[in-house]
């Protein structure tokens, strides 16, 4: 392989369905003044109960094949990062290769990272790519948290919205692609954002779901902690290893989990806001979409030009965390 892999194309979809602060506020003990000041979110997008969360994933997965210039009978693998999938068994990668009308043969798989997956799997397509297994690897993020989410708990359900991203992996012309990446994990603080019930663990029961154990529960100030010290960590090991500093940056495109952890992260890494794509006023923390999502706008609205240096960092479940650089 003569390029480097990266990111051909690349889309995104969301549901129409707006859930707005003021919404919330009919619903649980919050403010509007609350959610804007502590996260930065404004609105979020939520599926309704008879909309198919895989939709998402197939039409972003099909805007960013477009947009490579590609159609589905020239992909050749897909993985979907999400959290929870279309069904236990057999995930959420089945339903969007169906969607997608890909041919039968492809092999697909879930991935779970947390919210860092898109980044985990952008890093293991770019991989397959750059061992000539394959030649052009849809990688989707594909989050619908609100079917988990406990509306009776203020502390996560302002947090939270629906939504895919996408993008084609592949080799780039000379010079474009992915420079490097830098993944990273701490098992021990498993603890700080789980579902408990509905796995093999803890399987579901009447008394599961009376105790509300299939709900997302997190420790929101742990993760808040950590946070920025894992994406200044993981962006500084990434770009050292591809031989920048941070004023060669463009862009970043952080994971959008509150607006706090972003500027606290810029301002530490010394990065101007001016620099970084922000989207979660609109959306919320979206998960594994987050990213795809927040890149696809850059990209049409033409933030994001052909040969500028780009960071994606991420952090999530697990926890996991991770960065990756590219010259888009
Ligand atoms: O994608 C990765 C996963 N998640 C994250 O990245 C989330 C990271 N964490 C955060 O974003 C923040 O920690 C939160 C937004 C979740 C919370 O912000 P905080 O500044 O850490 O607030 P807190 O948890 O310390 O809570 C402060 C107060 C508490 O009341 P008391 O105990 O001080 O009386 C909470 O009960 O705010 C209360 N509170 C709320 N009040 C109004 C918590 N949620 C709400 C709410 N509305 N929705």
């Amino acid at each position: 392989m003569k390029g480097r892999p990266g990111i051909a194309g690349i889309g995104c979809a969301v549901p129409q369905q707006r859930l707005t602060n003021l919404d919330l506020e009919k619903l649980v003990e919050t403010s509007d003044e609350w959610i804007v000041t502590r996260t930065g979110i404004r609105e979020r997008r939520i599926l309704r109960p008879n909309e198919d969360p895989a939709q998402l994933g197939v039409a972003a997965a099909r805007q960013a094949i477009e947009s490579a210039g590609l159609s589905s009978s020239d992909i050749d693998f897909l993985i979907t990062a999400t959290n929870v999938s279309e069904m236990l068994v057999p995930g959420s990668s089945p339903f969007i290769c169906e969607g997608l009308k890909i041919k039968r043969e492809i092999p697909f798989f879930d991935l779970i990272a947390g919210c860092t997956g898109f980044v985990y799997a952008l890093k293991v397509a770019a991989d397959l790519v750059t061992a000539g297994s394959y030649k052009n690897i849809v990688v989707v993020g594909m989050e619908a948290l609100s079917r988990f989410t406990d509306w009776q708990d203020r502390s996560t359900c302002v947090l939270f919205g629906d939504g895919a991203g996408a993008a084609v992996v592949r080799e780039m012309p000379k010079g474009r692609g992915i420079l490097a990446s830098c993944l990273a994990a701490d098992s021990s603080k498993w603890d700080l954002l789980y579902i408990e019930a509905g796995g093999i663990k803890t399987p579901a029961s009447l008394e599961t779901v009376q105790k509300r154990q299939h709900f997302l529960r997190m420790e929101g100030g742990g993760v808040f902690k950590s946070a920025v010290q894992m994406m200044e960590e993981t962006t500084a090991k990434a770009l050292a290893e591809a031989g920048l500093t941070k004023d060669d940056v463009d862009w970043v495109v952080p994971h959008q989990a509150n607006l706090r952890i972003i500027t606290s992260f810029a301002k530490r890494f010394g990065i101007s806001m001016d620099r970084v794509i922000v989207n979660i006023d609109r959306y919320a923390n979206t998960s594994t979409a987050s990213i795809p999502i927040a890149l696809t706008e850059a990209v049409s609205d033409g933030r994001i030009k052909p040969g500028d240096i780009v960071v994606l960092n991420a952090f999530g479940a697990g926890v996991t965390y991770g960065a990756i650089v590219l010259r888009w």
